[in-house]
């Protein structure tokens, strides 16, 4: 009985030694290799079964079946190991094979983008400002879809105002008060909401208006809104700020005149125009024969609406400004047609790379 157990699976693993290296002889993939291991070397594996028979053994013959055991197991991972290494590296050599770089063949050309002309501008701008102690907000503090209680309303245009047809403003269908901004003076409002007084901002930011687009007008253009308001803040504060603007913004003195005009947040208000480049003043069809191109208006804040913001105007003063930053594009670079910012076209683009 012990003699037939014994000889009996000492066949049986030399029978498996056979089958299993029959079976790693026929592995060709990686994947295979791992079948082999897993059916014969795996805890649930062939040997591991086969040795389940070990307890029928005697006692002397344990230790002798037992080293086989061990050695076909041995010798069949380390022939694993061996073929999966050949493997590898058969796989890293087709590998390199088709990878080989051809360092004499010529690059891909990608062309570097360059910054736009207006985002150029509008960071010049606010470099000025922040330059006379303005802090700079974000262009998304302010919604750009805006309700007519912060485009008009809390900036003194009262409902019916003709004022508000000055700027042909497009509503939207969300609701009947609730509009595209027209004018980045809604800044003003939310700034002054929010934020304890001394006050001294500027804010860059897109606006909509419903205009009949030529070289001049297009229905949406950008700009850029000041406003600083503390103790004892003077119509000529406004006008020292505004010549130092320019003198920088322009790299020189340049004829620039201050008119008065008229909008309902600012008392008194007035607009400054800069000689048109054009024409040098004489008059061309790009400043309307006026000699002078109009780069932003500005005024004293209107009493009524620091009230709306809860500033006491008896104390408190102050003064703004919105420019549009197009106008000023087009002044500093000789552009005489404000499409071109918005009609992508790369020869116009190109020009203003690695300003
Ligand atoms: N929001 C005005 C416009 O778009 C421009 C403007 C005028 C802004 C006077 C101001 C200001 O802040 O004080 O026509």
């Amino acid at each position: 009985m012990e003699t037939k157990a014994k000889s009996s699976l000492k066949v049986a693993l030399e029978a498996l030694r056979k089958e299993a290296k029959a079976a790693l002889k026929a592995a060709a993939t990686k994947e295979d290799l791992e079948a082999v291991r897993v059916e014969y070397l795996g805890r649930k594996g062939k040997i591991t079964a086969m040795m389940r028979g070990l307890k029928d053994v005697s006692a002397e013959e344990r230790p002798v079946i037992g080293a086989l055991a061990n050695e076909i197991q041995e010798a069949l991972s380390a022939e694993l190991d061996s073929k999966l290494e050949a493997l590898q590296k058969e796989e890293l050599g087709e590998k390199l094979k088709s990878e080989t770089i051809d360092v004499t063949m010529p690059g891909t050309y990608r062309p570097m983008g360059g910054r736009h002309p207006l985002n150029k501008v509008i960071a010049d701008i606010c470099k000025i400002f922040a330059g006379m102690g303005f802090e700079v907000i974000d262009d998304d503090f302010c919604p750009e879809v805006e309700t007519e209680y912060y485009n008009f309303e809390a900036l003194n245009f009262p409902e019916h105002h003709p004022a508000r047809d000055m700027q042909d403003t497009y509503y939207t269908n969300v609701g009947s008060n609730v509009l595209l901004r027209s004018q980045t003076s809604n800044a003003q409002i939310r700034y002054m909401e929010n934020n304890p007084l001394p006050i001294r901002v500027v804010s860059p930011g897109r606006v909509y208006r419903n205009e009949e687009v030529n070289s001049r007008k297009f229905v949406l253009f950008h700009q850029l809104e000041g406003l600083l308001v503390d103790d004892g803040v003077r119509f000529s504060d406004l006008k020292g700020v505004l010549h130092e603007f320019t003198r920088q913004f322009f790299e020189g003195e340049r004829p620039t005149r201050f008119r008065t005009s008229f909008f309902p947040f600012t008392e008194p208000s007035a607009e400054v125009d800069v000689q048109c480049i054009f024409c040098s003043g004489n008059g061309c069809h790009i400043c309307g024969h006026l000699g002078w191109l109009e780069i932003l208006g500005a005024g004293m804040v209107d009493p009524n609406v620091l009230q709306n913001v809860g500033i006491d105007p008896n104390q408190y003063t102050g003064f703004a400004f919105g420019m549009g930053i197009e106008r000023l594009a087009m002044l500093k670079y000789s552009i005489n047609d404000i499409r071109l910012f918005f009609n992508n076209d790369l020869r116009f683009l190109k020009q203003f790379k690695g300003f």
